[in-house]
């Protein structure tokens, strides 16, 4: 199992400083949140993560090993906080392909996988159907299942649960545990502390692109609540979602 480590990462765009010295460590078989109020950093820190930002200074490392941007691209599955970005395929299904494609896999394998993935987020309803028709939340799904089909040790995924209804929240909560349970590294940015909190081993709370909080998932209940995350006031065992 991987572990990705986030070293004193710092992003600047001309005298602004975007992030500023974020570190943590992520293993797989684990879940990381990274939290924190609209404009916090959360999206650009994943994008520099995967490769798409360059960072000012510090570094990102699998295993010790430090990563090129050029091999996060590679080695990193991003879904992107807007699905719109994601969707280049006319069918649902397509786009699925696609993503499977770029990996040079076997067309059999291919076909495996594309067959999973529909079953498994229950896709078939809109598997050909043109990805710019749906609705926000499905459009959203199919763009977390084509980026969990690829199979990469590393995923992040931003705002993975925004739009998307109560049975397809569950279906994605329970993905992940799952994934989570088969050895990948995931890294989830969201709002919606409430409904991941049972499931994340770590938190990373951000405030103006810089880390205020990183440790246990229950201990940052008052850092999450005191940097603009609602969290509701019930016992943590009571958070469960799914
Ligand atoms: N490519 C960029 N160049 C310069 N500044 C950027 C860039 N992308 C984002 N920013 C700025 O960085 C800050 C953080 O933006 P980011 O999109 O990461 O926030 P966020 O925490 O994801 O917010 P939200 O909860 O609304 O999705 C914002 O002030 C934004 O204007
Ligand atoms: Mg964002």
């Amino acid at each position: 199992m991987h572990t990705l480590t986030v070293d004193n990462l710092s992003l600047s765009a001309g005298k602004n400083k975007i992030l500023e010295n974020i570190s943590f460590a992520s293993s797989g078989g684990e879940i990381t949140l990274v939290a924190g109020k609209n404009g916090s950093g959360k999206s650009i820190l994943l994008k520099t993560i995967k490769g798409l930002c360059r960072e000012s200074s510090g570094s990102i490392s699998l295993d010790s090993e430090k990563l090129s941007s050029k091999e996060r691209m590679r080695k990193i599955a991003l879904c992107f906080q807007d699905s719109m970005l994601q969707t280049v395929g006319r069918t649902v299904k397509k786009d699925i392909q696609f993503g499977l494609e770029n990996l040079n896999l076997r067309k059999e394998e291919i076909d495996r996988r594309l067959e999973t993935t529909i079953k498994e987020f229950s896709l078939s309803p809109v598997a050909d159907k043109d990805p710019v028709i749906l609705s926000g939340g499905e459009r959203k799904k199919a763009a977390i299942a084509a980026v969990i089909a690829m199979d990469e040790d590393v995923i992040l995924l931003d705002e993975p649960l925004g739009n998307l209804d109560w049975p397809s929240a569950v279906t994605v909560i329970n993905t992940l545990e799952m994934l989570k349970k088969r050895g990948k590294n995931i890294i989830i940015v969201s709002h919606e502390a409430e409904k991941l909190l049972a499931i994340t081993d770590r938190c990373v709370v951000l405030a103006d692109g810089k880390s205020v909080y990183t440790g246990s998932s229950e201990s940052a209940i008052p850092y999450l609540r005191a940097n603009g995350v609602f969290v509701p006031d019930v016992p943590f065992g009571m958070l469960r979602w799914n």
